[in-house]
């Protein structure tokens, strides 16, 4: 089963009630969720492997560990695109892929509507990055799209999820560990996070 790892930091938590409160101006908002994505990396990226490689300091040869795989951030359009700069900031030299993906309004159903990959996608660590996991249909989705395109190390990395998605997204790929910065309590019936921060996508972008 999937490994799911609420991420405890007072940092996090602090920046989380920003974001919660709904009279957090669209600018706060996105900074606030930018910088919880940079803070969220040290702890998603605690267990990546490392190998050993030798360099020459000003004194001396030493032996030193560096990443084993190229990491790849893949945000689900629009809302992950929010934490992309937090990420990228502390892993610069990972490569981008983007899923765009939204969710029917009535139904719930994702839909997809683009997807571009970089090749690392084969080999590289994915951090398979959106705000918000609701019914867990878009994750389940951006998921599928990766394995098709074989991916094989994925790890989600959202801030605020329910009981439902983490069910649905740990049934269906058990292999992919969950990362969030907060667990509600549950989905309203509009399909919306409780208490959760309302509609990410819109309130990064000041779109209604
Ligand atoms: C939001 C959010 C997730 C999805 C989560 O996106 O960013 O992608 O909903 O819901 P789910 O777990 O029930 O699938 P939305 O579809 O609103 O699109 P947007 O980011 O373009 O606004
Ligand atoms: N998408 C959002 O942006 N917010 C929710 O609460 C659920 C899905």
């Amino acid at each position: 089963m999937s490994k799911v790892l609420i991420l405890n930091h007072p940092l996090i938590d602090h920046k989380m009630a920003i974001i919660r409160d709904k009279n957090t101006s669209t600018k706060d908002f996105r900074e606030n969720v930018s910088e919880i994505g940079a803070l969220i990396t040290y702890e998603i990226t605690r267990n990546l492997e490392t190998i050993k490689k030798e360099v020459e300091t000003p004194i001396k040869k030493t032996e030193v560990k560096v990443l084993s795989k190229p990491v790849v951030i893949v945000p689900i359009l629009r809302a992950g695109l929010g934490m992309v700069d937090g990420i990228h900031n502390i892993i610069p030299t990972a490569k981008i892929g983007h899923i765009g993906l939204y969710r029917d309004e009535t139904t719930l159903e994702p839909h997809t509507y683009y997807q571009k990959f970089p090749d690392e996608i084969k080999e590289g660590v994915i951090l398979l990055v959106d705000p918000m996991l609701a019914t867990g249909g878009s994750a389940v989705a951006a998921i599928d799209i990766l394995k098709k395109h074989q991916a094989k190390q994925i790890i989600y990395v959202g801030l605020v999820g329910c009981p439902e998605g983490v069910k649905r997204l740990s049934e269906a790929h058990p292999d992919v560990d969950i990362y969030l910065a907060a667990l509600d309590e549950k989905l309203n019936s509009d399909g919306y996070i409780v208490p959760g921060l309302g509609d990410c996508g819109d309130r990064l972008f000041g779109t209604k």
